[in-house]
């Protein structure tokens, strides 16, 4: 399965994830991050995995759709059949979700629907939350939406501060992105409106 991972900042999970690939001979290749800012961290470390790293300046487009036109001419040139969202900032249009429909994932550092959009850890911690976490699921056309596939809790301590939380919600990130990605290169999901059913590997 050939992988595309769009990407706008540190790219800690763009990393998890090509070395997860390698680490547990995931049936995947990680072909291209596309990054949306020039200066993004997650571009140094796709060139010290050997990742090759397309800019798109979206100041170089008139529109949201223009540029994801352009994106979309990317995915097809590079045969992109998987995309994986990791710290991606930007709302990908209805054009390009349909044209990939259900084969774009994303990260959340919370447990949706709860702390859609940005500083989703800060905001659950300053919330008071008890327990907070991870969830991947498929995008659709709205922010933070689509059907769910991975949540992982975590339990908000009263001894614990933000900085400890990001780390932990981070080191979460990295296990649990991975999984949905072998789960998906294993055929073992099945979309049935809102739910995500996984099959084990037997088919069972
Ligand atoms: C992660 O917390 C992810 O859940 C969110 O953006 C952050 C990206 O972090 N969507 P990184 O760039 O992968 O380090």
């Amino acid at each position: 399965m050939n992988i595309a991972v769009f990407a706008s900042g540190n790219g800690s999970n763009f990393e998890a994830l090509v070395r997860a690939v390698k680490k547990r001979r995931i049936k995947a290749k990680i072909s291209v991050l596309i990054i949306d800012k020039k200066n993004a961290f997650a571009r140094i470390r796709a060139k010290k995995l050997g990742i090759k790293t397309i800019f798109v300046d979206p100041r170089l487009f008139k529109s949201a759709l223009a540029f994801d036109k352009e994106l979309l001419r990317l995915m097809r040139a590079e045969k992109i059949e998987l995309i994986l969202l990791a710290g991606y900032m930007r709302m990908l249009t209805p054009y390009f979700v349909r044209r990939y429909k259900n084969k774009i994932i994303n990260i959340h550092p919370a447990l949706l629907p709860a702390f859609k959009g940005t500083n989703a850890i800060e905001r659950a911690f300053y919330h008071g939350c008890k327990i907070t976490g991870v969830t991947v699921h498929f995008v659709d056309e709205k922010m933070d939406h689509g059907p769910i596939i991975l949540q992982e809790p975590f339990i908000i301590k009263d001894s614990i501060d933000l900085a400890e939380l990001e780390s932990k919600i981070h080191k979460l990130e990295h296990a649990l992105y991975p999984k949905v990605l072998e789960l998906i290169v294993n055929k073992q999901l099945r979309i049935k409106g809102r739910k995500v059913f996984i099959r084990n590997k037997t088919g069972l």
